[in-house]
């Protein structure tokens, strides 16, 4: 009938957003070493550095909020998180932690061994940091699809089947568990279909390995599964979800995302033993096995908006909020994945500034130059990001994009207009854009604290 998609809210409370001038961006980015992530937030108009715990949460939620139990062990709380997790997922053991790198650490540290290989569609960040922490290696075996970046596919997230088997027949020894992110944040926030996870299941069965999740933003997968895969069009996608978890050993969850919530993830495992050296280092890292690090109150969050997420008229319009942006980006030319993501929309930004080699950071100077125009601030997924190696030396990641993630149910569709306008004035000045070099940077994870120097 009518073809406007609304927002499926309305809005209870505001937050007022600080305007600054271009030079007083200018200035904050200098003094910030012309790293975004050192930027104070309040110099930032709309801030598309990432969904993760920047969502806005309901009335159910905040209401939810007050039925926190903070009783140290056997909270209320506890129990009502753990049935929603458990209705949905299936998995027997549900572990709470503060966030999902929480739950890598724990997964990862309990049962990984130096020289050990763990395969993923592609690792996200910390999913690396954490496999190479423990002195193994993150293997990234996402779709020829998926690293090119104009190509249009349904599926860009799936894992190379092929891919896999040849690592699980030639170094499977070496193998402790398989994981598969969805969706494939690095990838470009690009979907893993049903029939590929299916495949990863019976793969594991044959070589008996178990499968993990990488489950942050599974809702948004599911949506993305009931639109593309013509058997699943008519399930609910809560029903989608739910095959999916059954298909895995476990996952890892940050609640940060597709739990709706500002804080807050789990480890989630069928395997009795693992469980039992994932609790034990809980206790001595996070906190006790039914609170996790989490206030009691964080758990009611989570477990509210566990449920909201699924519903389908918010993932309709948060996948059409997305597939806006990028509609209105590449009618004006701008390079970037396609098709959208779920959460976010990622410019290529290595196509877009041929002239700026890759170690010269074209992600960073394309994501510097959005911010000193519009005030709009995104991630660089790129060669600072991924391109130090453990072993000190650097090289170009596969891709140097711009990541523009979209918060959950936070910025309406005019806020969205104005980013796009930003983008198009950027990209159309694109020839006066110029790379960068890094003048102190920690060994790990540099891009959250890399300082740079522009290029003259
Ligand atoms: N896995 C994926 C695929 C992620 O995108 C993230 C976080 C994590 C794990 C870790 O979860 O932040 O709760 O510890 N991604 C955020 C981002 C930070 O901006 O994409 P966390």
């Amino acid at each position: 009938m009518f073809h406007t998609i609304i927002e499926p809210f309305r809005i209870k409370s505001v937050e007022a957003l600080r305007f600054t001038t271009r030079e007083e961006r200018v200035r904050a980015l200098e003094q910030a070493g012309f790293n975004l992530f050192l930027l104070r937030a309040e110099d930032v108009i709309i801030d598309l550095l990432t969904d993760s715990g920047t969502g806005a949460m309901s009335a159910a939620q905040w209401g939810a909020l007050m039925q926190g139990d903070e009783s140290y062990a056997g909270s209320r709380s506890f129990y009502r998180f753990q049935a929603v997790v458990q209705d949905l997922t299936g998995f027997r053991h549900i572990i709470p932690t503060h966030q999902g790198r929480a739950a890598e650490r724990i997964l990862f540290h309990s049962v990984l061994k130096a020289g050990e290989i763990v395969p993923n569609n592609n690792h996200f960040d910390t999913t690396r940091a954490n496999v190479e922490a423990e002195g193994a290696e993150a293997r990234d075996l996402v779709v020829a699809e998926g690293r090119v970046p104009a190509l249009v596919h349904p599926f860009k997230g799936n894992i190379d089947l092929a891919a896999l088997e040849r690592t699980l027949q030639a170094d499977g020894g070496r193998v402790p568990l398989v994981m598969v992110t969805v969706t494939n944040n690095s990838g470009g926030g690009q979907p893993v279909s049903m029939e590929n996870l299916r495949s990863v299941r019976a793969l594991c069965d044959k070589y008996r390995k178990p499968f993990i999740l990488d489950a942050c933003r599974f809702a948004e997968n599911a949506w993305f599964i009931k639109q593309r895969e013509p058997e699943f069009a008519d399930w609910t996608p809560k029903r989608i979800a739910q095959a999916m978890f059954r298909l895995a050993d476990g996952c890892t969850m940050s609640a940060k995302k597709d739990g709706l919530a500002n804080i807050g993830g789990f480890l989630a495992l069928n395997d009795d033993e693992w469980a039992e050296r994932a609790r034990t280092l809980l206790i001595l890292t996070e906190g006790f096995p039914t609170y996790g690090g989490l206030a009691g109150y964080d758990l009611e969050a989570v477990a509210r908006g566990l449920e909201e997420v699924v519903e389908e008229p918010y993932l309709r319009y948060r996948i059409r909020s997305t597939e806006y942006l990028a509609e209105k980006l590449v009618a004006s030319g701008v390079p970037i994945i396609q098709p959208a993501g779920g959460h976010a929309i990622y410019i290529d930004a290595r196509a877009l500034l041929p002239h700026v080699p890759p170690l010269a950071y074209p992600g960073i100077a394309l994501a510097n130059a959005l911010y000193v125009e519009g005030g709009v601030r995104a991630v660089e997924i790129g060669t600072v990001m991924f391109g130090l190696s453990p072993d000190g030396t650097e090289s170009p990641a596969a891709m140097d994009l711009v990541r523009l993630a979209i918060p959950r149910r936070v910025y309406t569709q005019s806020h969205i207009d104005y980013v796009a306008e930003v983008v198009i004035k950027v990209a159309s000045e694109r020839d006066r854009l110029r790379g960068l070099r890094i003048v102190s940077t920690p060994r790990v994870l540099r891009h959250f604290t890399a300082r740079f120097e522009e290029l003259g």
